[in-house]
């Protein structure tokens, strides 16, 4: 174990109880996940049967924990056990399904797999256990410090990174190759290459991305608008950057990816595994996303095994390429009746030794720094050290408590003028006003 193991006096955090109580009047649902919850723990207290920590996670990310690092815990601590429930692929599904579980007052959840975007709104509502005096400053130290900063709310840490994440931009290296073309720099350039390769006959698409109406819809425009000198929110004076020139030239480049056929007329409802499998089946010469699909467009029966690339997404002249800070970690439900068996299960999983393990097997970006040059994972994964240089290029979504509703805003009215349901301007316009008067009012 890398961590010392520090028990912790959970009960000495729980300034936001009044929160709870006001939220529980869903009082039918409530009394059902309780009885469940009290039929569950009776078999367990009296036959001695080892603890069950819930943990809700999104369906993708399932698989690698399933593959090698829950047994490992498990094995290592016998009196504990993790019950992993598959939720749907999007990360606002999950968030919801969390919030409103917390919002009844008893989640089932113990263990809490929060996106890096969470953290604010749910330690706000009081749904966590701060966790801040649970790991020394020199371990602290040892992970990356936005992955970390992503975890505090008002100075508290309530979150424990489990692995980063980094949008990126995937080139054909073997198709660039032949055309004699450099991996672009410029959205022009992408533009480019997509045409010529197309009209080539080479590739059906030049260029894939998620712009379906949901979080990842965020997380990849974050990048377009980094990439166009552009903003979202500033989270120091909460200004609104989506009315500006700025967010139209973001948008209008991405409509006219769609309406120059260089991406699918479907990019409108596609998310991360919908342009994963057109990608990884030879069809395009560029995706954005996110380290994830590394290993499985290099797996032994991916028709692009060896050749791909990844680089910092394009940008326009003089301004700097984007990359979306992604991520996920561990928090632990205030409501859990297991708070230290979860301590344990966060202090292993987030371990080098397991996080190791995990990005092995899933292609992940750490989150404690030394994995990047660590030699197993290099010799496996030698683009490191080229993520290592895009995560310098980060940036954040707003962290702010309201971000969910601010996303939510967003998404509605970017996905409205990608689908020719109301002009760019339009859109964009009522999307600043809606999120300045969010932002102003608090709801
Ligand atoms: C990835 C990222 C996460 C992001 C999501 C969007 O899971 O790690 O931060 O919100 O994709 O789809």
């Amino acid at each position: 174990m890398v961590f010392t193991m520090k028990p912790f006096d959970f009960n000495k955090t729980n300034p936001q109880k009044k929160i709870l109580l006001n939220l529980k009047h869903y009082t039918g649902i409530f009394l059902i996940v309780l009885l469940s919850i009290i039929l569950l723990s009776v078999p367990q207290a009296l036959s001695n049967q080892p603890v069950v920590l819930n943990l809700l996670l999104t369906a993708p990310d399932a698989q690698p924990w399933k593959q090698g690092i829950i047994k490992d815990f498990e094995a290592k601590n016998p009196g504990i056990r993790i019950n992993l429930i598959e939720g749907p692929n999007a990360t606002n599904l999950v968030e919801d399904l969390y919030t409103s579980a917390f919002i009844l007052g008893e989640s089932p959840y113990d263990l809490v797999n929060m996106d890096v975007i969470w953290t604010p709104k749910f330690a706000a509502a009081g749904w966590l256990l701060d966790l801040s005096n649970g790991l020394t400053a020199e371990e602290l130290a040892k992970f990356s410090p936005t992955d970390i900063e992503a975890g505090r709310y008002e100075g508290k840490l309530y979150r424990i990174p489990i692995r980063s994440d980094l949008g990126v931009l995937y080139y054909r290296k073997d198709l660039l190759d032949q055309g004699g073309f450099e991996p672009p720099e410029s959205f022009t350039e992408l533009f480019k290459i997509s045409q010529s390769l197309k009209n080539q006959g080479k590739i059906n698409w030049g260029y894939l991305w998620q712009g379906r109406q949901y979080e990842g819809l965020a997380a990849m425009f974050v990048e377009v608008l980094q990439g166009f000198g552009g903003f979202w929110v500033n989270p120091e004076n909460l200004e609104v950057g989506l009315d500006k020139p700025e967010t139209l030239k973001a948008i209008s480049f991405l409509k006219d990816t769609i309406e120059q056929e260089i991406s699918p007329p479907g990019t409108t409802t596609y998310m991360e595994e919908d342009t994963r499998r057109i990608f990884q089946s030879g069809q395009a010469a560029f995706l954005r996303s996110w380290p994830y699909v590394w290993p499985l467009a290099n797996g032994e029966d991916s028709p692009i095994k060896d050749k791909i690339g990844i680089k910092l997404m394009a940008s326009s002249p003089g301004n700097m390429g984007g990359t979306c800070l992604g991520g996920w970690g561990l928090g632990i439900a205030k409501s859990s009746k297991h708070p230290q068996e979860a301590w344990k299960a966060i202090q292993y999983f987030t371990s080098e030794e397991a996080q190791r393990q995990f990005i092995l097997k899933g292609g992940f970006v750490p989150s404690r720094r030394s994995l990047f040059t660590d030699p197993e994972i290099v010799s496996k994964y030698p683009h490191y050290s080229q993520l290592l240089k895009i995560a310098d290029k980060a940036v954040l979504r707003p962290p702010i408590p309201q971000y969910a509703q601010v996303s939510d805003i967003l998404q509605r009215y970017l996905s409205a003028a990608l689908t020719n349901r109301m002009t760019p301007e339009t859109a964009m316009e009522a999307a600043a006003n809606e999120t300045r008067r969010l932002l102003r009012t608090g709801d």
